[in-house]
């Protein structure tokens, strides 16, 4: 057996590896290896989640964003694109047809965009937990205040994703002129004490990022042990700073999923639709390397398109009822089971 393949097993058998064997392991590693890698991390979901693929019904509610990443097509800089934002009704309508398709986990994403203050946020949560009580409601609304988090909370938000993006800070000061490294770590920290279910994640193949920065990503997930976990490909968009840059492969992506999942098994690890944009089959890949979440677009079609984070983007003119039975299609030809159900991870709820 090779040392390779000695890792990998080490890995399986103990959902650890330092981050020097990680680093090694990412850049010694060959298409078998490979292959052996998603083997195992496909076993490993199979053991704390079955057959199970989970769907989360996404709402992209408003493209507005006070922030300015340097990757992102919605930073405020970026005056070419055509901004909306949804109404609190108009979300409402999203979740009731979100709802009659059979999802059971909304996830309402937007740009930091404050005009969606506390109170009108309170007021939309009570509304949807009023007329859906058994659904889990996930927010995506960027860094808030701890308070607000906690009322977003009380009034029946049940999870929140946020990626940490990269756990590199030399990387993460270039990437976000107008954002902190530490101040994003104690957000994911806040919103774990109040008691979210909590996503962290990164992007992979950012300019600059290198292996150690990947393997320090994952050793910082080990750490902060999220609910769910986020990784997708960096794509360049046209009107950003980093649009000559050359972007994530699927094959570096895919590694860090199968890595994600044997290091932190009970996590949940949506296949992501930035993996799904670089290949047709591409979150289909996802899930045989161990994610087990897919999360279909019900944004409305009127303003899909506006919501690109990056170009390409797949289901821009789905409509959503299309999406929710195509999927289904898929995720059973790939010998996977659709659950309907909350899905609520491993670490939240006993087995
Ligand atoms: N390519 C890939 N992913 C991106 N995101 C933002 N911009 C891009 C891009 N150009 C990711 C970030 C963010 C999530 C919602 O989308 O990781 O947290």
């Amino acid at each position: 057996m090779s040392d390779l393949h000695n890792l990998l097993e080490k890995a399986y058998r103990t959902n650890d590896l330092t981050k020097k064997e990680i680093t090694y392991l990412l850049e010694n590693h060959s298409d078998v290896d490979r292959e052996v890698l998603y083997a195992y991390a496909l076993k490993t979901k199979q053991k704390y989640y079955g057959n199970k693929v989970y769907l989360r019904g996404l709402i992209e509610f408003s493209n507005i964003c006070r922030q300015d990443c340097l990757y992102c097509g919605i930073r405020a800089s970026n005056t070419k694109v055509e901004r909306y934002r949804l109404s609190p009704e108009g979300i409402l309508a999203c979740c009731d047809q979100g709802y009659r398709l059979g999802y059971r986990t909304f996830v309402l994403q937007s740009g930091e965009d404050l005009w969606y203050t506390k109170e009108i946020l309170v007021e939309l949560l009570q509304a949807i937990r009023k007329s859906y009580p058994e659904v889990a409601i996930t927010l995506s609304i960027g860094e808030r205040r701890t308070e607000t988090y906690q009322s977003l909370f009380a009034v029946g938000a049940d999870r929140f994703l946020m990626r940490h993006e990269t756990a590199s800070q030399e990387l993460y000061e270039k990437l976000h002129p107008t954002m902190q490294f530490e101040d994003r770590r104690a957000c994911l920290s806040a919103l774990k004490e109040i008691g979210y279910q909590v996503g962290a994640g990164f992007m992979v193949g950012l300019p600059g990022q290198t292996s150690a920065d990947l393997a320090e990503d994952l050793r910082y997930l080990k750490e902060f042990h999220p609910d769910m976990i986020g990784i997708g490909p960096f794509i360049p968009h046209s009107e950003t700073p980093l649009r000559a840059e050359k972007g994530g492969t699927i094959e570096a992506t895919l590694v860090m999923v199968a890595l994600a999942r044997l290091l932190i098994p009970d996590s949940l690890i949506p296949a992501t639709t930035a993996l799904g944009t670089l290949h047709p089959q591409g979150r289909e890949f996802a899930l045989q390397a161990g994610a087990n979440v897919v999360m279909p677009i019900i944004t409305p079609v009127s303003v899909r398109k506006q919501y690109a984070l990056y170009e390409n983007k797949i289901g821009g003119d789905d409509q959503p009822e299309d999406c929710r039975y195509r999927l289904e299609s898929w995720i059973q030809a790939a010998g996977f089971d659709v659950d309907l159900g909350r899905g609520d991870s491993r670490q939240f709820v006993a087995w």
